[in-house]
């Protein structure tokens, strides 16, 4: 049988990420970042440099807009409209972001432009299995641009004890989210499963036990 693309099925690729945020510390990471670093960089140089009262913005691959969000309460603190233009493929989680920013007050200085990309069976950032740019893509778009950018990278951890029990709904998301193959223990070869848990394990961001919610 062969492995299935994440990406073209939308509400499983939702339910895998959910478990991925769930299992990593990427999310407290990130929003550590933003509201400290991002913070400071903001009211440093880039605030200086604003005339008007708009902030631009562009969301790759935003997701159902969790740390767009987090930007936005930084960039909102200091009175600025913001307009996003958010390129991001999958519907499910758009929806989410679209709502998110619909039902609530606080983000009512808040404009999307949504483009919903299709990733369908597409050639996209090198071959036919990658279909995400990373973040060396965008650098290299915005370095044929020819402008100015700062990169930061932000290290995370991830649980994988529920992918040892075989049976565990919660691991076959976070496996299938770690792969990006929907259903890959259903559908992988067992050569191919073992391969992908000594890479797990020998992997220096990936342990075993729940250390992080404990
Ligand atoms: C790991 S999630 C991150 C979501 C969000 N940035 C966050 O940190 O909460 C990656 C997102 O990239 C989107 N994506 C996948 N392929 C893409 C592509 N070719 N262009 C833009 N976004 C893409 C996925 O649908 C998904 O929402």
């Amino acid at each position: 049988m062969s492995l299935g693309t994440l990406v073209e099925n939308d509400k499983r690729y939702a339910e895998a990420f959910k478990m991925f945020r769930e299992a990593s510390d990427q999310e407290n990471k990130m929003k550590t970042w933003i509201l400290q670093d991002f913070s400071k960089l903001i009211k440093s140089t880039f605030l200086l440099k604003i005339e008007q009262n708009i902030v631009e913005m562009m969301g790759i691959g935003s997701g159902f807009g969790q740390m767009d969000m987090h930007l936005f309460d930084v960039i909102g603190n200091i009175n600025h409209k913001i307009n996003e233009l958010v390129v991001e493929p999958n519907v499910v989680e758009i929806e989410k972001f679209k709502s998110s920013i619909a039902s609530s007050v606080e983000y009512s200085n808040v404009t999307l432009d949504i483009l919903i990309v299709s990733v369908f069976g597409k050639k996209m950032f090198g071959n036919q299995w990658r279909y995400f740019p990373t973040g060396r893509d965008i650098e290299e778009i915005i370095d044929g641009l020819g402008l100015n950018y700062m990169t930061d990278v932000i290290n995370s951890k991830l649980d994988i004890s529920e992918c040892v029990d075989g049976n565990s709904d919660n691991g076959k998301l976070l496996l299938d989210f770690i792969t990006h193959a929907d259903y890959f223990s259903e559908r992988a070869s067992p050569e191919l499963e073992k391969a992908i848990f000594e890479a797990l394990d020998s992997n220096e961001y990936c342990f075993k036990e729940d250390v992080l919610h404990g």
